[in-house]
């Protein structure tokens, strides 16, 4: 390889947040800022060649070492999962999984057998597993909202950041399964063939996340 690292970044939410915290650790993220259709671009002043991608290709370039590194939703970490060190939560991108259902229905209280529609059917299918429900579970690509509104689903679970969404259309939530926020991943092998690179990223964002946290009060 190059003497530069490669990160996949997801596209949309994320992007915008993650290249905040390049530029506040001095990353001229100007190309980034301005990408056009083009989908990798080289950051001007530091070893890093950013890759613009969808949140499960992140994951998918990382695991195959075409990327060094990834920034990530735990929301498709733990629908996809995959072989790669989770290294930080960035903390941007808070949300939470919810099982939400149409407002004035009663999701517990009958035992017909459910019907639950989710982009993430496999982390669904796990969480219901863990209360010992079967349910029927049918993967929606997007707007999962309207599953229960057509009548397809007694249910959804899907990710809620303000709540404005399933206010919007006449939901609820009733549980929360987890909580998710952005990760920084990074590949196996590159961790230790390119272990002082990656570190030094690494204390880089370590140190702008911490900052955040103490001008924000936190830890
Ligand atoms: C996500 C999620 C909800 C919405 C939640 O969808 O699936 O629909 O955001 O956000 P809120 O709680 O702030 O309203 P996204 O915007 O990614 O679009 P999609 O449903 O088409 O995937």
């Amino acid at each position: 390889m190059s003497d530069r690292l490669r990160i996949a970044i997801t596209k949309g939410r994320l992007l915008e947040q993650s290249i905040q915290l390049f530029e506040a650790a001095g990353l001229d993220c100007g190309p980034v800022r301005d990408p056009g259709r083009r989908l990798v671009h080289s950051i001007p002043n530091y070893p890093l060649d950013v890759v613009l991608a969808k949140a499960p290709d992140v994951i998918t370039y990382v695991e195959h070492g075409v990327c060094d590194l990834g920034i990530v939703g735990q929301d498709t970490i733990l629908e996809k999962g995959g072989t790669f060190f989770s290294v930080l939560d960035l903390g941007f991108g808070a949300c939470r999984f919810a099982l939400a259902i149409q407002e004035g229905s009663d999701f517990y209280g009958s035992y017909k057998s459910k019907r639950i529609a989710s982009k993430y059917p496999e982390f669904t299918r796990a969480f219901f597993a863990a209360k010992g429900m079967d349910v029927d579970v049918i993967k929606i690509e997007g707007s999962v909202e309207l599953a229960p509104i057509l009548g397809l689903a007694d249910a959804i679970v899907d990710i809620v950041e303000t709540g404005a969404t399933l206010k919007a259309n006449g939901l609820v939530p009733v549980e929360t399964a987890a909580q998710v926020s952005a990760r920084l991943i990074v590949n196996i092998a590159s961790m230790k063939l390119y272990k002082n690179q990656i570190d030094d990223f690494i204390v880089k964002c370590r140190a702008q996340l911490t900052e955040r946290d103490s001008r924000s009060g936190g830890m």
